[in-house]
């Protein structure tokens, strides 16, 4: 997968995961895991589908409709590059923090909804279920931040709410932090994701 890494420098910190929303590029959150933890390794990727000239992490059928076939085989591929970067850029695996935005967010949700050791902890801005009916790893130990809008057209705050109980009921910690910016990633949701990040890690 087209990707960024940056070895930060200090190896008993995590390694962030940046996960970008559509149309974006491994380099848009870049900012983000700089305000996060200037210190940490920096694995930022780039989706590998196409919508329209827009890259993606995984395809869908309409907005908010997802393929879910597409997404499974999409989230082993993610999981499977993880793990040939850590072994490539000789970081921990078992130390991987994503930070996702909107489809990237989707991602980072769906990998753990899929794998018990994909990630150890995940910020999600502005996160969808990826998938409903499907029985979830025990995912006790890890821990989730998710930044939601009230008033968000393109990822209800229904929707925030569901993935909160689905990932509290397989044994995670979930906070939710609610803005009324509608879909933004705005600079206070990504500042308390910062005192999240502190006081966890
Ligand atoms: C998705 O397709 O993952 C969501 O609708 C959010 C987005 O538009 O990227």
């Amino acid at each position: 997968m087209n990707h960024i890494f940056q070895k930060g420098n200090d190896q008993s910190k995590p390694t962030l995961l940046l996960l970008h929303g559509t149309g974006g590029t491994e380099r848009d959150l870049l900012p983000l895991a700089e305000k996060i933890d200037p210190e940490a390794n920096v694995l930022s990727v780039r989706g590998n589908i196409l919508e329209n000239g827009m890259p993606r992490f995984f395809k869908r059928l309409a907005e908010g409709v997802f393929d879910e076939e597409d997404l499974t085989f999409r989230t082993k591929e993610l999981n499977e590059f993880l793990n040939e970067a850590a072994e490539k850029y000789e970081f921990d695996r078992n130390n991987i923090i994503a930070i996702g935005y909107s489809n990237g967010a989707n991602i980072a949700a769906s990998l753990m909804f899929h794998y018990q050791d994909a990630l150890k902890a995940a910020i999600l801005h502005h996160p969808m279920v990826p998938r409903r009916g499907i029985e979830l790893p025990n995912l006790t130990g890890k821990n989730v931040f998710i930044a939601a809008g009230s008033n968000d057209p393109i990822c209800p705050a229904q929707e925030s709410e569901d993935l909160k109980s689905l990932l509290e009921k397989a044994g995670a910690s979930v906070v939710l932090h609610w803005e009324n910016m509608g879909h933004q990633l705005t600079y206070s949701e990504v500042e308390t994701a910062e005192k999240w990040y502190q006081n966890f890690s």
